[in-house]
């Protein structure tokens, strides 16, 4: 099984977004998913329990909760054949107590918006993985900028502090309605309909590819309920 962590101690950086949008992803390739939910907030829990029935099943662990009737380890277990685990965490991680899943993730992911604060945030959380945590394959982390809009100076500002850093700056994700509309609808951007997503389809390919080289390139499963491929550039043209 595949473990991948979304974190940034900051608030509101978009580690759900981005777990629950890989989940989709996965899911709907025919993968068995899993989503994680450390945040006692319970957004990926609720994301999950809004998604409708037709959409492919991701399992939900709600690891916030204390578990009742049966023993932690019990509830925390993944369904057997569990390919992908995708972790929430909340923000305010104490990351020393996550110390040893972060050592056993095979990806780490930190979504990090275009603001000052932000921006000094990452750049300690980042260097708390590898001083404190002293995460053995630090090659295993990545940044992406979030809720980006790439004509501004402060989109100029983040691109430039994410790119100097010793680990993988992957994408920039722009700041986009659908996100919202498809959380909304417990759903994720691969998964909706109409050309209007495209463009922001097209800012997750590097997301997808850098995870296949942390050996997350999982095959195309059975129970794959609708094909998704990256959009070609005919398509983008459409779109915008
Ligand atoms: N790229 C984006 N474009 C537009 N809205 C976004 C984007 N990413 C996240 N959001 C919105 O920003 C808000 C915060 O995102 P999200 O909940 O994913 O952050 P978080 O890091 O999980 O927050 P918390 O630390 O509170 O758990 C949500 O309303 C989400 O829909
Ligand atoms: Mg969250």
């Amino acid at each position: 099984m595949q473990r991948i962590i979304v974190l940034n101690p900051k608030g509101g950086s978009g580690k759900t977004t981005l777990a629950t949008n890989l989940a989709a992803y996965y899911a709907s390739h025919g993968i068995k998913t899993a989503l994680i939910d450390y945040d006692s907030q319970g957004s990926s829990t609720d994301w999950i329990e809004r998604r409708p029935d037709h959409y492919a099943h991701i399992q939900c662990i709600s690891a916030f909760r204390q578990p009742e009737g049966v023993t932690r380890s019990f509830a925390m277990r993944t369904d057997p054949g569990t390919e992908v685990a995708i972790t929430d965490t909340p923000g305010a991680l104490e990351l020393m107590k996550f110390s040893s899943m972060l050592n056993q993730a095979d990806a780490i992911l930190i979504p990090v918006l275009p603001s000052e604060i932000d921006i000094r945030a990452a750049t300690d959380c980042v260097s708390r993985l590898l001083t404190k945590v002293k995460l053995a394959e630090p090659e295993r982390i990545a940044v992406l900028a979030n809720r980006s809009r790439t004509n501004t100076r402060i989109y100029q500002k983040l691109a430039t502090a994410l790119g100097s850093m010793s680990i993988a700056f992957i994408t920039t994700l722009r700041d986009s309605q659908n996100y919202i509309s498809s959380a909304e609808k417990g759903v994720g951007l691969f998964e909706m309909q109409g050309s209007g997503v495209l463009r922001d389809i097209k800012t997750w390919q590097p997301v997808i590819e850098w995870l296949c080289r942390q050996g997350c390139e999982l095959q195309r499963g059975e129970n794959a309920s609708r094909p998704v491929a990256p959009p070609d550039d005919r398509q983008l043209k459409e779109s915008v």
